[in-house]
Parts: structure tokens; sequence; C-alpha cells
């Protein structure tokens, strides 16, 4: 059971969302995963051209880190999406990450995988945040099991919420979870997808392709 974090904090080893991450992983480490955390502050990210070349051909223009860290989420069971709360929304950094991601929204591509939501805010609750990151794992394929949002310093409780949040995150993944709100809302998503991917067959061979030796279409 492989599970990555990917922190968005800019702040490297100074970060709270860091920490309150680690949290998370280090439950899922307790339960048997083999863990692994992405800062971004230390990579390389490149922001997305819209040249549709991973859709055309499954590579990115780009060689930063971004590559490898999409290579590690397709590795994953389990992903852990961390981020300071900027301007009740994800950093930038993360959501070049997330851009970056788009042929695995349109190939949904982390089907079968989880996710968990951790941020940390000056004051808010983190409900924004929360509820992008779900969109984002629903539109990637995969299912959101939860989140926790915890502000510096942190208490107990936060320590705690954080740890039983790694925790529903492995039994997720063990027990093949189900969450029927999700599966209809995937579904819906996949029958977007497919309609999109024949129209643009020709524009998006590689993709077609994929659904192709999926057997979706
Ligand atoms: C550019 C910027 C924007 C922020 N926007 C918000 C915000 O909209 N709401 C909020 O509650 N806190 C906001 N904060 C506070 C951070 O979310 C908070 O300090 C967070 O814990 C920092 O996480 P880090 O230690 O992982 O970098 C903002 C901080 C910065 C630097």
């Amino acid at each position: 059971m492989k599970i990555l974090a990917i922190c968005g904090s800019p702040r490297g080893n100074k970060s709270q969302t860091k920490v309150l991450a680690e949290e998370v992983l280090k439950a899922a480490q307790a339960q048997g995963a083999a863990v692994d955390c992405v800062d971004l502050s230390a990579a390389r990210i490149e922001f997305c051209q819209a040249c549709e070349t991973c859709h055309r051909c499954g590579d990115c223009v780009h060689n930063d880190d971004v590559k490898t860290i999409l290579a590690r989420m397709l590795e994953a069971d389990g992903l852990i999406l961390a981020s300071p709360v900027y301007l009740s929304q994800i950093s930038a950094q993360l959501k070049a990450v997330l851009d970056r991601s788009s042929h695995f929204v349109h190939c949904l591509r982390l089907m079968g995988k989880y996710l968990a939501a951790v941020t940390t805010s000056g004051g808010e609750d983190g409900a924004e945040v929360h509820a992008y990151l779900r969109h984002y794992a629903n539109i990637v394929g995969a299912q959101y099991v939860g989140s926790v949002n915890a502000q510096s310093p942190f208490k107990p409780a936060d320590l705690a919420k954080a740890a039983a949040l790694g925790q529903t995150l492995m039994e997720a993944i063990q027990t093949k979870r189900q969450y029927p709100e999700q599966v209809d809302d995937i579904a819906a998503f996949k029958q977007h997808f497919r309609k999109l991917i024949t129209l643009r067959k020709d524009a998006w061979p590689y993709e077609y392709e994929y659904w192709r030796d999926q057997d979706w279409l």
C-alpha cells in the first residue's frame, strides 16, 4: 500500500501544512503503508501551456519535477493533497501541478484510488478548498475520504483528527470503500468524457487509444 502526500506550501520545512500532512502519513505508516512526501517548495514546476501534447501523445513538453510527481501519483494507492489556504483556495504551486494533470481528467487515471485533503489556514475552516479537492478527486476518477483543517499552533485535537484521517484513508483502500454519491458523480464525469474523447479522437489519439484499451468506449 503506497500513500503519497503532496505539500503545496512554499515554506518548506517551516510549513505547518506539511507538519499536519506528516501526521496523516504517520498514521497510515502505522497501519503498514509505505509513505512518501513531495514538498513542492523544492520542486521545479512549469505551468501547463495548453498545447495538448499530453492528450495527443501521453507526454508533456516540460521536463521538470511535475513529470515525476505525476508518475508517483499513478503509482500510489492513496493521495494526500495538502495546501495552505490562500485567498480561500489551494496554493498556486499545487494548482500548477493539478493543471498539469489534465490528462488524468480526460482518462480518469486515478480511478480506484483514494484521496484525502489537508489544509492549514489563518482563520478559515478550509471548506472551500476541501470541496475543490473533492471535486478534483472525482474528476480524475478517485474517491475522496475526507479532510482536516487546522490553524497553528496545533492543538492535540488537530493532530488526533489528522491521525484519524490517515486511518480512514487506509481503511478505504483496504476495504475498497465505495461512496455512493461519488460513484455517481464519477460515472457522470466518465459519460461526459466518453463523448468528448470520441468527438476528439483525431486530435487526441493517445487518449482515444487509452479509452479503447480500457474497453470504455
Ligand atoms: C498569500 C497568502 C494568502 C492567505 N490567504 C488566506 C485565506 O484566504 N484564509 C485564511 O484563513 N488564511 C490565509 N492565509 C494564511 C495561511 O493559510 C496560513 O498561514 C497557513 O497555515 C500557512 O501554511 P504553511 O505554514 O503550510 O505555509 C494566507 C497566507 C498567505 C501567505
